[in-house]
C-alpha cells in the first residue's frame, strides 16, 4: 500500500493480553510477555511507515487494582524487557520516554527507566512514549499544579506546556485493541482532536496488517477541527461572500 497520508503520531491502548493468554490456557503474564513482542513489531512497523511518534499505554494508574501477583509480574516484566531491549532500541534510533507518575514505582523499575531514557536520549528516528503508571486525570492535575507553582494563570497554553507529552504534538490517531470502546483514562487532554480506531484484534495479535487497516482508515477521514469541509478545501464561502 502507499503511505501518502500517514499520521505523525499514533497512540495505542494495548489491550487484550489477558484474553489472549486465557484463550490458550496460559497464565495472564504470558499474554503480557507476548504483548512486549507485539510492541517491538509495532514500533518497527511504525518506523517503516514514516510515523515519527508512537505513544503506548503500558500500565494505567488504575491497574494497581489488579491481583498483586499480576502487578508484580508486570513490574518485573517491564524492568527486564527494558534492560534487554535497550541495545536494540539504540540501534534502531528509537528515543524512549516514560510518561506517568514515577512516585510509587520501585527503585528497580525507576533505574531501568532512567537507564533506558539516557541511553536513547539522542535518537531521532522514532519517539516511543511509554505511559507507565499513567492516567489522563493525573496528567491534567499535575500540569495544573506546575502552572500554579510557577504563579501563572491556568490557561490552555500554560497547561499544554506543562502536560507530560509536551515534547510531542498531539496524537493524530488513537488505536485501541481488544474490542473495548473506551479511553480508560488515556490521554484525556491530548486526544481532543484525535481520530479513533477500535479493533477487536487482541494486542499480542496486532501485526503489520492490523496497523495498516488503522492507517488506511485514518487516511480516509476528514479532520475539520471545528471548521467546515468547504473551508478546508479552500472554497469561497458563498454565504458571507468571502
Ligand atoms: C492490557 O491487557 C495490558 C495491561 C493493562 C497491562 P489486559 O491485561 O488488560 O488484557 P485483557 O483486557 O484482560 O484481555
Ligand atoms: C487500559 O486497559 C490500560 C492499558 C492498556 C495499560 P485496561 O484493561 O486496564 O482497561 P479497562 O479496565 O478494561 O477499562
Ligand atoms: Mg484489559
Amino acid at each position: 500500500m502507499a503511505y501518502d497520508h500517514v499520521p505523525h503520531h499514533i497512540a495505542i491502548v494495548m489491550d487484550g493480553n489477558g484474553r489472549w493468554a486465557n484463550k490458550r490456557f496460559l497464565p495472564r503474564i504470558a499474554g503480557h510477555r507476548q504483548g512486549v513482542e507485539s510492541l517491538k513489531r509495532c514500533a518497527k512497523a511504525c518506523d517503516a511507515r514514516g510515523i515519527r511518534v508512537l505513544t503506548v499505554f503500558a500500565f494505567s494508574s488504575e491497574n494497581w487494582k489488579r491481583p498483586t501477583e499480576e502487578v508484580s509480574g508486570l513490574m518485573d516484566l517491564f524492568a527486564m524487557a527494558l534492560t534487554r531491549e535497550v541495545k536494540q532500541l539504540q540501534a534502531d534510533g528509537v528515543q524512549l520516554r516514560f510518561v506517568g507518575d514515577r512516585r510509587s514505582l520501585s527503585p528497580r523499575v525507576l533505574r531501568s527507566m532512567e537507564e533506558g531514557e539516557s541511553a536513547t536520549a539522542h535518537n531521532t528516528r522514532l519517539t516511543l512514549n511509554a505511559c507507565f503508571n499513567y492516567g489522563g486525570r493525573w496528567d491534567i492535575a499535575q500540569a495544573a499544579q506546575k502552572v500554579l507553582d510557577q504563579g501563572l494563570p491556568i490557561i490552555e497554553t500554560h497547561l499544554n506546556r506543562a502536560m507530560s507529552l509536551a515534547h510531542v504534538p498531539d496524537p493524530d490517531l488513537v488505536i485501541r485493541t481488544g474490542g473495548e470502546h473506551r479511553l480508560s483514562n488515556f490521554l484525556l487532554w491530548q486526544a481532543a482532536y484525535s481520530e479513533f480506531f477500535f479493533t477487536d484484534v487482541l494486542w499480542p495479535d496486532f501485526d503489520e496488517a492490523a496497523l495498516d487497516l488503522a492507517i488506511d482508515s485514518f487516511a480516509q477521514r476528514e479532520r475539520r477541527f471545528g471548521m467546515t469541509s468547504d473551508q478546508l478545501d479552500g472554497e469561497p464561502n458563498l454565504a458571507d461572500g468571502t
